[in-house]
């Protein structure tokens, strides 16, 4: 498969055959990671390799805000659990997250960094026949997630990586040309 090919083929998956993710793959798209460019060599990655207990609770981290939206008490317990059940049930997830630098431009391009490795993993994960699923939000700041990942004092999570064998790959989402955002400076 040619560089081009995985980059054009990629898609966010959301849907997970029962597969297991193996400890050494797992491992094998970590180096991916750390392979990103990154200024300063500041390695500003950290990994959270979440089991199933961690991933319920994170799981239910962002349902209970899910839930905040449903007025009926049993209905919004049901959001609550099924949320987190599906957490559970993912063959892998990984919470990533940057050391937060004191200096604020060290730690905006120390974010940069993280996510051009998040993107080695995306493309290396496709060529190996696996999927990933990067995803962000507010639940992220939320301390029970935090509490679920068990993340260190002074670092942010800033993507999690729902990760496993693609059950169902979904339809290209349509793009415009880069030649419609390109200006061409003489
Ligand atoms: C920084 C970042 C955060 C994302 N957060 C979410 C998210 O919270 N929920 C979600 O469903 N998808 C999330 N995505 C995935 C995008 O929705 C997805 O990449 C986009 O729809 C294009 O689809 P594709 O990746 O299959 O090409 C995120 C992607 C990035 C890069």
């Amino acid at each position: 498969m040619s560089i081009f090919q995985t980059i054009h083929e990629r898609r966010s998956i959301k849907e997970f055959t029962e597969r297991t993710v193996t400890r050494e793959e797992i491992e094998q798209l970590l180096e991916a990671v750390v392979q990103a460019p990154n200024h300063r060599m500041t390695e500003p990655w950290r990994f959270y390799v979440l089991g199933p207990k961690a991933r319920y609770a994170y799981g239910a981290a962002l349902g209970r805000r899910k839930a905040k939206r449903v007025e009926d008490s049993g209905a919004a317990e049901a959001v609550i659990l099924k949320v987190a059940n599906a957490h559970e049930a993912l063959p892998c997830m990984i919470a990533s997250t940057l050391v937060l630098d004191e200096n604020p431009e060290v730690c905006e391009e120390d974010y940069a960094a993280v996510f051009m490795g998040l993107q080695n993993l995306s493309l290396a994960a496709h060529h190996m026949g696996l999927g990933a699923h990067i995803k962000s939000g507010a639940v992220m700041e939320d301390p029970l997630a935090r509490s679920a990942v068990g993340v260190a004092d002074g670092e942010r999570i800033v993507a999690t990586i729902h990760l496993g064998e693609p059950a169902s790959v979904p339809e290209q989402k349509s793009r415009k040309s880069a030649i419609d955002f390109t200006t061409w400076v003489g």
